[in-house]
């Protein structure tokens, strides 16, 4: 049966991966049909809304979404759309798996960790405001609701994906009120997962960790501010931005997207890694149940790895983002053809 997708080809590169990571989707023999939808400036610049009610809609119905990067302007503009999408959804678990792929190179070859990052409330509650002029007031929120939700998420994903551990990362030493309360949360639903190990730590100590001695994680979960830095530090180990997908999940629908940004300085040019995005609609063909086209993508994508022909100019290689694509696509059908021989 043709599954109904919503696609948002995003800001900057966006276009250019969401157009391989659809190329290679439809390779894969997985059956979709894409509702195309603008959101972010260019949709402000058409329907003087940084976020249609259409789009929204879209997500609702098909309840599924793959995604381009969108860009935010700094320190004036309109406020994140990225943030206002996984709030109006309700997309409260940002799930982002960190894992090193064949024969790039980088820190950790071996690392195999996923971050979940609660993706509704902290910091990006926008609430912020000038107390008197050179002093302003950000406020961050944190409810008992939103990191039980986040803690119970963390473990589900540990126990239904067999990993051994799960660990917050906070700073309640310092916010011992908003961060204590996040932490106790998540000690509270540990309790519900026995054969799951919980540990704690605090946040400076845990990127020292994570940039030594990263194997001893296993699931990480954190507040959404923790969570958005410590996703790139964890990109970083694996080799690059390029590389790392991610999932926006709640009770209304998930949004796939890389967890890069829009890379204003190399857009345009056709050289930004789709590896990305394509790992994302991997995570997203098996959200929707289509198992044996995620495997078979991300074999190809392996695959083109491990054979080292084609690699993105931030691998040190010199392959365009389609030249990319057109690699995986050609792992796909050697694939199917040679099924089809063995058969
Ligand atoms: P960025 O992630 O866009 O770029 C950081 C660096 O990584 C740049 O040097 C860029 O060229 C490189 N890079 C990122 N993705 C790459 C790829 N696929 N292939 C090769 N190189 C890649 O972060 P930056 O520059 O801080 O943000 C740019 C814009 O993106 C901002 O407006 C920001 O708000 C937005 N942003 C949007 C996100 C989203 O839509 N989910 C997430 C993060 C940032």
């Amino acid at each position: 049966m043709t599954k109904k997708v919503t696609l948002i080809p995003g800001d900057g590169i966006g276009p250019e991966i969401i157009a391989s990571a659809v190329r290679v989707v439809e390779a894969s023999g997985a059956k979709i049909e894409w509702e195309t939808h603008v959101i972010g400036a260019q949709a402000l610049e058409k329907f003087g809304t940084t976020l249609p009610e259409s789009a929204i809609e879209s997500i609702k119905k098909n309840k599924v979404a793959l995604k381009g990067p969108l860009t935010t302007p700094v320190g004036k503009g309109f406020t994140s759309v990225n943030v206002t999408l996984r709030k109006t959804l309700d997309l409260y678990a940002n799930v982002r798996p960190i894992k090193a792929l064949p024969n790039v190179p980088c820190r950790y070859p071996e690392l195999d960790l996923v971050i979940i990052r609660e993706n509704t409330e902290d910091l990006y509650s926008g609430l912020e405001h000038v107390v008197v002029p050179g002093v302003v007031e950000s406020l961050k929120i944190i409810t008992e609701k939103a990191s039980t939700r986040i803690a119970r998420y963390a473990f589900e994903y540990a126990r239904s994906n067999k990993r051994k551990k799960v660990t917050a990362i906070h700073k309640a030493n310092i916010m011992k009120l908003s961060d204590g309360l996040f932490l106790s949360c998540f000690y509270k639903v540990a309790k519900d997962f026995p054969e799951i190990e919980a540990d704690d730590k605090i946040i400076d100590n845990a990127c020292m960790q994570l940039v030594m001695h990263p194997e001893q994680f296993d699931v990480l979960v954190l507040e959404n501010l923790y969570g958005d830095i410590v996703s790139d530090l964890c990109a970083g180990l694996i080799g690059g931005l390029g590389l790392a997908p991610g999932a926006n999940i709640g009770e209304l629908g998930a949004v796939f997207e890389a967890v890069h940004g829009s890379a204003p300085d190399i857009a345009g040019q056709g050289i930004a890694n789709p590896t990305a995005i394509m790992m994302s609609a991997v995570m997203m063909l098996h959200h929707i149940g289509e198992h044996k086209a995620a495997e078979r993508l991300e074999n190809a994508i392996f695959e083109v790895y491990r054979e080292g022909k084609f690699r993105t100019k931030d691998l040190g290689g010199n392959a365009k983002t389609a030249e990319f694509a057109d690699a995986v696509i050609a792992k796909l059908k050697a694939a199917s053809s040679k099924a089809a021989t063995d058969a």
